[in-house]
């Protein structure tokens, strides 16, 4: 079967993801820019970041390329908000669904990851919405916060890595049958 791994990555947490992918199943993995010739894949795997709920590079990737009937699509994304909260999980899903469009959602095997981030890196522009965000998150009751909010303040200005590469091991079992 003729399958790649596309990243959406903006400082490296999915990159580093779709490296570990590639190297245990053997599968040739580039950035969703440098994408060509899909239509000849059987399976595409997209392992992007979550950029304000929506992930990196998919809208783009998705505007030159539609899935054809026979493909198969893993949709992977990267995130700080801990997945194996259900919260998070469907605020990712419902945010999914409608960046990647009904069908398409539905067609796809989907998975949830765990990322990193570091404030010394970020751009001018991440780091003054990050901070925007903080200031208007400070200001709600803490019984309003969700836990995705809760995620951000704990984690704000701060250096923190979850990266888990130990839960690449359901998408690898996937890929093995
Ligand atoms: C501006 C900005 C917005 C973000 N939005 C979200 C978000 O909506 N949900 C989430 O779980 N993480 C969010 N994050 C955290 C990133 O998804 C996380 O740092 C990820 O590991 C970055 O991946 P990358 O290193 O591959 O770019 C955001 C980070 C920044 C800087």
């Amino acid at each position: 079967m003729k399958t790649i791994i596309l990243y959406g990555s903006k400082y490296g947490s999915s990159r580093k993801y779709a490296e570990k992918l590639s190297a245990s199943c053997n599968i040739k993995m580039i950035s969703y820019e440098q994408a060509s010739h899909l239509e000849d894949m059987d399976r595409i795997i997209y392992i992007g970041s979550l950029y304000a709920g929506g992930v990196f590079g998919l809208s783009k990737l998705l505007r030159r390329f539609a899935l054809k009937d026979h493909q198969q699509f893993f949709l992977i994304t990267v995130g700080l908000a801990d997945p194996n909260e259900e919260e998070n999980r469907n605020n990712i899903q419902n945010a999914l669904r409608k960046q990647a469009g009904h069908e398409l959602f539905e067609r796809s095997k989907i998975f949830h990851l765990r990322g990193a981030i570091d404030y010394q890196q970020l751009s001018f522009k991440d780091k003054t919405l990050m901070t925007l965000l903080y200031k208007a998150l400070s200001k709600k009751p803490a019984d309003q916060l969700t836990t995705e909010d809760r995620a951000l303040i704990e984690t704000y200005d701060k250096k923190v890595d979850f990266i888990d590469i130990d839960a690449l091991r359901p998408i690898i079992e996937e890929l093995l049958i």
